[in-house]
């Protein structure tokens, strides 16, 4: 990837209301191999620097209409990214130094020699490379970490997360926002939009005109705009406020454009500069490989995910004491995960154990199961190998690895009295301790062919009694607290089973 930005010439601006002193020093830079403007006062420089870029102004610091000190005040406010050299008479050296304050790069006495520029402009100009060479080297490493972390994430929500804060930091831009197109029939939309000033909740946000910015892209025409000259990107702009800078970059997948990456500044003074917008290029580049990637797994997750749950369904579909069963142990486990604050991916990873915890009833004789007595001693055996069972289903399924543990031990207790392996405490991985809370609520809410469901007040009840001994307290604790705020939260038709039932013994069949 290029970084280069010396592949131009250097471009210098002389401001100098004395037609002699701009010829000279126009002649003298442009032998020495430098693209020389020259202009007539600080009025006109502005102008030019607004329209084109130049690494380096001579100005003189008085001139008619705009003087070399306003000059530079502009210059900075605009966050016009360029070196100024003053040129001063002997009376003067103190505002020449005021200037330096200022921010000036140096100053050249009057009358000067012609050798004695050349050098001061040499040096300014080699100075202003390497402070560019760092940033680009600080930048190439952002991108190298971000794309380093992008390979271990393939959440698409993630992946999001990581393109805008890294485009809001390594930009420090004051708004970054990704946009994707979701199918070619829908629009852009605006997928996640981070900014450093805080801001209300409902607070407006940019309103692009896409058309303008969609044909700078097929053209090829880089978006990289300041002031006024950016509002043809935009029907309208939050608040009123006033965009310093805006770039924007497309992210494209298989040469088609599949959204975009914009950074805006809304700051005086901070303007977004070339190297930034190459910087971007680059960072959508690696994006839009990983929002792919992400897709196509995302994608695959879910064809997935339907199958599993198909899967779930069919082996409930002939009993009707176990029907729904797998979908509300998700639903609990959800609940418990988001309590103890899982991170998406884990919380993905714990419903579909969840799905699958009795998997391998897929092995045991239906009929022990849907008795209405009790099962006998020799049933219950075939019932206590559906763990192992499942495991030996789901273990060749490289997809599936994962979840093995938590379907595996989902029967194991607290108190070590558990199968299959007897593990205890934290021996037992924490999503089968989860799933285990889940399942025997979700059995003792529920009718079974010996009994009537039971309420949940009985079954919190019963959770809360053999806390520390058949559950892990700690998720006992969490599960009650959270299924309390899904139950005050009556419009939460997520959570299944908030009816009453009236019987008063527990059942561990589960
Ligand atoms: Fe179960
Ligand atoms: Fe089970």
């Amino acid at each position: 990837m290029e970084y280069s930005f010396h592949e131009e010439s250097q471009r210098v601006l002389v401001a100098d209301d004395e037609k002699v002193i701009r010829e000279i020093l126009s002649d003298f830079l442009t032998m020495e191999g430098f693209v020389v403007r020259t202009v007539e006062d600080g009025f006109e420089a502005l102008q030019e620097l607004e329209e084109h870029s130049y690494n380096l102004v001579i100005t003189d610091l008085k001139m008619p209409r705009m003087g070399g000190i306003e000059l530079l005040e502009e210059i900075n406010n605009r966050g016009i990214n360029v070196l100024t050299v003053f040129m001063t008479g002997f009376g003067t050296v103190e505002t020449a130094i005021e200037a330096m304050k200022k921010g000036a790069y140096d100053y050249i006495l009057k009358p000067f020699k012609v050798e004695e520029v050349i050098h001061i402009v040499q040096r300014g100009l080699e100075k202003q490379q390497l402070q560019q060479e760092n940033i680009q080297l600080r930048e190439a490493l952002s991108i190298y970490t971000m794309s380093e972390v992008l390979t271990k994430t393939l959440l698409l929500d993630h992946v999001l997360e990581i393109i805008v804060s890294t485009t809001l930091k390594e930009s420090r831009a004051d708004v970054a926002a990704l946009l994707l197109m979701e199918d070619k029939d829908s629009g852009f939309e605006v997928k996640l939009r981070r900014s450093n000033a805080e801001e209300e909740e409902d607070q407006e946000t940019e309103d692009l005109n896409l058309v303008e910015i969609l044909e700078h892209y097929r053209e090829d025409r880089p978006v990289l705009y300041h002031g006024a000259r950016a509002n043809r990107f935009f029907n309208r702009l939050p608040g009123g406020q006033q965009l310093v800078s805006f770039i924007s970059v497309p992210l494209k997948i298989r040469l088609k454009i599949v959204g975009m990456l914009n950074i805006y500044s809304y700051s005086r003074g901070k303007k977004f500069s070339e190297g930034q917008r190459k910087m971007l290029s680059i960072l959508a580049d690696r994006a839009s490989s990983a929002i792919d990637n992400a897709r196509l797994y995302q994608n695959l997750q879910e064809t997935f995910q339907q199958t599993i749950q198909g899967f779930a369904r069919a082996m409930e579909a002939n009993d009707l004491y176990t029907h729904g069963h797998s979908d509300r142990v998700m639903q609990y486990s959800r609940l418990i995960a988001h309590g103890l604050h899982f991170d998406p991916e884990h919380v993905q990873r714990l419903c579909t154990a969840a799905l699958m915890h009795d998997i391998g009833k897929i092995g045991i004789p239906l009929d022990a199961l849907k008795k209405p007595q009790k099962l006998t001693k020799e049933e219950y055996e075939l019932f206590k190998e559906h763990p192992d069972k499942g495991r030996r289903i789901l273990e060749p399924i490289e997809f599936l690895k994962d979840i093995v543990p938590a379907v595996y031990h989902h029967h194991e207790q607290y108190d070590g009295t558990g199968y299959p392996l007897g593990l205890r405490e934290e021996e037992i991985p924490v999503e089968a301790r989860i799933l285990a809370v889940a399942d025997t609520y979700d059995a003792m809410t529920s009718d079974r062919a010996y009994r009537a469901a039971l309420s949940h007040e009985i079954a919190v009840a019963e959770l809360k009694r053999c806390a520390g001994t058949q559950f892990d307290p700690r998720i006992v604790a969490v599960f009650i607290i959270e299924m309390e705020k899904a139950r005050d939260n009556e419009s939460d038709k997520s959570i299944p089973h908030l009816e009453s039932g009236n019987r008063t013994e527990a059942e561990e069949e589960t």
